[in-house]
C-alpha cells in the first residue's frame, strides 16, 4: 500500500503544478522538480515490482533532480518550499503594452560591428556577457578569437558568467572551455558583479533575462528578486541579439533602453565576426 501511497502523492503534485500559473523565471526549478518527481514515482514503482534496479535507477534520477532544483532555487534566489508549494513568482508576465513590467520603456540606440570593434579597442576594461543565444549561434569560437585578439592589444578582458544563464547549469562554462578561453577569466557572478562600475564595456552576447534590471527596479516582475549581473553600471553596455523578442522569462527588458546601452542586432556569430575583421583590419 505504501509505494501505491507514494505514487499518488507524486501523481498529485505533478497535477498541482499543471494546473497552476508558472512564472516564466520559475519554470526552469519547476521542470527540473518534475524531473525529481520522475525519478521517485520510478523508484516507487521499483518498490511495487520488487525490481532493485529501477530503486535505483529512481534514487538517482530523484535525488539528483532535487540536489540541481535546490541549486537553481538558490541561484534564482528562489525558495525550495515555496516552489514545491507553488506560492511564488505564479502570475503570467504582464502583456506588451498593458503597463506592466513588459511595456517597452522608450528608444533604443543601435551600434554597427565597426563601431563596437572601436569601442573595444578604446578600452581599459571589458566584460562579456554570455547566454542562450551564443550558445544558439554557436559563437563561443569568435568570442575566443576576439578575447585573444584584445588581450593582446593589452585590454583586459573578463566573462561574467550567471548561474542559469543558458539552458543548463554551466551551459556557459562548458562552452567557453571548449572554445579554449582561459579559466581564469572566467569569473562567476558573485565574483564579477560589484566590478561593472569600473568597466568600459560590457559585452552582452545573446543574453537577456541574467541581465535584466527589472529584477531589481520592479517588484511586480515575474523575474523580481533574482539576482542579475548589473551590466547596465558600465561606461557602456552593448547588447547583441537578433530583435527586441525576449527572453525565456517572456518579459520586457529596461537594460535596452538605457542612455548608456546599445544595440547590435543580428545573430552573435555573424556580428562577433564582423566585429573581429573589424579589429583585425
Ligand atoms: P534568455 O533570457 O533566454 O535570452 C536569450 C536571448 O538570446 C534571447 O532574448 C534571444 O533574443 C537571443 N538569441 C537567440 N538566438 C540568438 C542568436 N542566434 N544570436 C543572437 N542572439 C540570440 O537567456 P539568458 O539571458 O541566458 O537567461 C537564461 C534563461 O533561461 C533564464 O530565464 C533562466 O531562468 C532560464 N533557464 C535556465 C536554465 C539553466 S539551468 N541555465 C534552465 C532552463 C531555463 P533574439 O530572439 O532577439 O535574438
Amino acid at each position: 500500500m505504501t509505494p501505491l501511497l507514494v505514487m499518488t502523492v507524486i501523481s498529485l503534485l505533478f497535477g498541482i503544478h499543471m494546473v497552476m500559473a508558472i512564472g516564466g523565471a520559475d519554470m526552469p526549478v519547476v521542470v527540473s522538480m518534475l524531473n525529481s518527481y520522475s525519478g521517485w514515482a520510478a523508484a516507487a514503482t521499483g518498490f511495487m515490482l520488487s525490481n532493485d534496479l529501477l530503486i535505483v535507477v529512481g534514487a538517482l534520477v530523484g535525488s539528483s533532480g532535487a540536489i540541481l532544483s535546490y541549486i537553481m532555487c538558490r541561484a534564482m534566489n528562489r525558495n525550495f518550499i515555496s516552489v514545491i508549494a507553488g506560492g511564488f513568482g505564479g502570475g503570467a508576465p504582464a502583456p506588451a503594452g498593458a503597463g506592466g513590467a513588459a511595456q517597452p520603456a522608450g528608444e533604443v540606440s543601435p551600434i554597427l560591428a565597426a563601431e563596437t570593434a572601436e569601442l573595444l579597442r578604446e578600452s581599459k576594461n571589458v566584460i562579456i556577457v554570455p547566454g542562450y543565444g551564443m550558445a544558439v549561434a554557436q559563437a563561443q569560437h569568435t568570442v575566443y578569437e576576439i578575447t585573444k585578439l584584445l588581450r593582446e592589444k593589452g585590454v583586459n578582458v573578463r566573462f561574467g558568467i550567471h548561474p542559469v544563464a543558458g539552458r543548463m547549469p554551466g551551459h556557459m562554462n562548458v562552452l567557453l572551455a571548449e572554445a579554449k578561453v582561459p579559466y581564469d577569466i572566467v569569473m562567476e557572478m558573485d565574483e564579477i558583479n560589484d566590478d561593472f562600475p569600473k568597466t568600459d564595456v560590457t559585452m552582452v552576447i545573446g543574453a537577456n533575462d541574467i541581465v535584466n534590471p527589472a529584477a531589481q527596479d520592479d517588484p511586480t516582475s515575474p523575474i523580481a528578486g533574482m539576482p542579475v549581473l548589473e551590466v547596465w553600471k558600465a561606461k557602456t553596455s552593448i547588447v547583441m541579439k537578433r530583435s527586441m523578442a525576449s527572453g525565456y522569462a517572456g518579459v520586457d527588458n529596461p537594460l535596452f533602453y538605457k542612455d548608456n546601452n546599445r544595440m547590435l542586432f543580428g545573430d552573435a556569430k555573424k556580428m562577433l565576426d564582423e566585429v573581429l575583421a573589424a579589429l583585425r583590419a
